[in-house]
């Protein structure tokens, strides 16, 4: 009996303390991961059909935001984290209200969400069309309906089209005379445009009197005086809302603290104190690059605030998740691509002051390195495989490389002057892949001759933008006013184009993610696109805001993608799960 009772009372005790463990796991769980809810509703419009709509579900106390998209009028947002909750729809052309909820921990909420038409507004964006010049706009199908055939047109394509397509600095709107083109035509090719030291546009390419002469009657008599302004047709977006809705964004909100900076720089003016004049009345965010970091998996972004932001992505803390690098000895470098080698430090890349900058995120030291010959903008820098640190220089020309080890800087030019370097990878192998910007081309420095090569892109009108490799070596790139993701063989040397199959599609990106899909994204239609191109099928998934154009992506290792806002209204860290939550590829925070 007696020994019954030690039984009973071990048990007991053993039970007590199995109960104690587990609610103290229990509660240390909650303290770090809160039991997730979920927000669903309905969305009804006035006027038009609902299809594939943006819902956002802002977490303030998280300072997160869920972005979900509907179908058939309904939206769920799975795995909310707890919270006071503003849940709105952001689409261009509606108003809608913004629904206040309050989500427990593994609760559920309902959010409907009547909206109403209204005449389309600029959300934040320059992206929207400007106003003719003329009044008269001719819209067309492709871009060769804008240029016609005829003697001028071939020496347009190679040197001009790349920065004068369309819009504000297209021919199209300039209706000007003859001897004004000409004079023109000198400035491209003797100072360049006035708005930066760095833009010496074609100063270094040989153009004839004669050449000069055709092109200014090619101009006058395409875009002269009395000539209608021809634009490229914009179709919208047919979304596909089962794609859409399956996919969820979830956005973290930029420290309160970074500073804001003025939109934009101001066109034609000069440097002063080494700062372009900005246009002061409206101030925003820009986040440019994004940055996995190959040592503790941090999101690493360049700012325009002259800043690198270190983003710790699971954390819940909506401060304490961020940490602000400013970037030291210069007021505004506008950094642009950045990258961590495998000890941790950060480069950056510096448009305005042509330097590469090194950041030791553990020590805070900074170093910028000066370029030891002629200067240029730098666009992006990438690490090989060896930590040696490489960059391109958009206007200059020019392949870099920091040594790994020496830390000596070695520097290689395009063999054709004024190419531009645009985008810039580096493959397995360690050769860089360049963007050629003005001239149309896929740059490749070899890494065992040292030489540089050129593979002009067939139907090219300038303007390669960025560049990716993908896991077999295949080489990536996107044509921003032709709408074609282009691909190069490196074995064949062998270029294949394939043509966003949506009129007025502009595609800025191309990287790669684990399974080899290239992923691109055009600002015009506010989408992410990704090309299977083994099937060469696109698949379209709107972005989080409207009139958002996506910078540097980055794919993580579940094929998540992150990348920053950038001139919106609301500027935020992005992590797309194009796929929405999987067991891969779980929520972070
Ligand atoms: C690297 C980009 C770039 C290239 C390449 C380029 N331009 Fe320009 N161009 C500009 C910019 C930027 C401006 C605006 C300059 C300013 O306002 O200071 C401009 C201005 C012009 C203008 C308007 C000048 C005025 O008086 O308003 C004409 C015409 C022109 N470019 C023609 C050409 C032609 C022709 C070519 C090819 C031979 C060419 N450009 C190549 C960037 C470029």
């Amino acid at each position: 009996m007696g020994s019954g009772l030690n039984t009973a009372t071990l048990r007991l005790k053993v039970i007590c303390l199995f109960a104690f463990i587990s609610s103290w796991l229990g509660h240390t769980t909650f303290a770090q991961q809160p039991a997730r809810g979920t927000i669903s509703g309905q969305v009804a419009a006035d006027q038009g059909q609902v299809i594939g709509f943006r819902v956002a579900a802002h977490n303030l106390d998280r300072r997160l935001w869920y972005t979900v998209f509907t179908n058939k009028e309904h939206y769920t947002v799975p795995q909310a984290l707890p919270g006071k909750y503003e849940v709105t729809v952001f689409e261009p052309d509606y108003e809608s209200p913004n629904e206040t909820v309050q989500l427990g921990p593994g609760g559920s909420q309902t959010a409907d969400l009547q909206i109403k038409k209204r005449a389309p507004v600029l959300v934040g964006g320059n992206i929207r069309e400007p106003a003719s010049s003329s009044g008269k706009i001719e819209y067309v199908n492709r871009i060769e309906d804008m240029f016609p055939p005829g003697p001028g047109l071939d020496n347009l394509k190679k040197n001009c089209t790349g920065c004068h397509f369309e819009s504000f600095n297209g021919f199209g709107a300039m209706h000007y005379t003859k001897e004004r083109f000409l004079e023109s035509i000198e400035m491209m090719t003797e100072t360049g445009p006035g708005y930066n030291p760095f833009v010496l546009a074609l100063g270094r390419t040989p153009m004839s009197r004669q050449q000069k002469n055709v092109l200014a009657d090619y101009l006058v008599k395409n875009f002269g005086p009395g000539t209608v302004e021809k634009r490229l047709r914009v179709d919208p977006l047919v979304v596909d809302e089962e794609i859409a809705s399956k996919s969820i964004y979830v956005s973290y909100d930029v420290p309160a603290d970074l500073p804001l900076i003025g939109r934009g720089n101001k066109v034609g003016a000069d440097m002063v104190d080494g700062v372009i004049p900005q246009v002061p009345a409206i101030k925003f965010h820009h986040l440019q690059a994004a940055y996995i970091s190959p040592v503790d998996g941090s999101i690493w972004f360049s700012s325009h605030s002259n800043s690198l932001l270190r983003l710790d992505s699971k954390s819940l803390d909506p401060v304490a998740r961020w940490k602000n690098y400013p970037i030291k000895g210069d007021p505004f470098v506008q950094p642009s691509g950045i990258a961590i080698d495998k000890k941790g430090h950060v480069y950056w890349a510096e448009l305005k002051t042509g330097l590469v900058g090194e950041l030791d995120p553990v020590t805070g030291k900074q170093i910028r390195y000066a370029l030891p010959e002629q200067a240029g903008a730098i666009e992006e820098v990438v690490v090989d495989k060896d930590d040696n640190i490489d960059f391109g220089l958009i206007w200059g020309s020019l392949f870099g490389r920091i040594d790994a080890v020496t830390r000596k800087i070695h520097m290689y030019p395009t063999p054709t002057p004024d190419n531009g370097i645009y985008g810039l990878a580096v493959d397995q192998h360690g050769n860089m892949w360049g963007g050629g910007w003005q001239k149309g081309d896929i740059i490749k420095w070899d890494a065992d001759t040292e030489l540089v090569k050129e593979y002009p892109v067939p139907n090219s009108w300038g303007e390669v933008r960025r560049i990716g490799v993908d896991s077999k070596g295949m080489v990536w790139a996107s044509e921003y006013p032709s709408g074609n993701i282009v691909g190069l063989d490196p074995a064949t040397g062998e270029i294949s184009e394939y043509k966003i199959p949506v009129s007025g599609a502009k595609p800025y990106e191309a990287w790669a993610d684990k399974q080899d899909n290239v992923w691109s994204s055009d600002q015009v239609h506010s989408t992410m696109i990704r090309l299977d191109h083994k099937t060469r099928k696109f698949t379209f998934y709107p972005m989080p805001q409207p009139n958002q154009s996506v910078p540097k992506i980055q794919v993580a290792d579940d094929n998540t993608i992150w990348f920053g806002t950038r001139n919106l209204p609301i500027t935020t860290a992005v992590h797309f799960y194009p796929n929405g939550y999987t067991a891969e590829a779980p929520p972070l925070p």
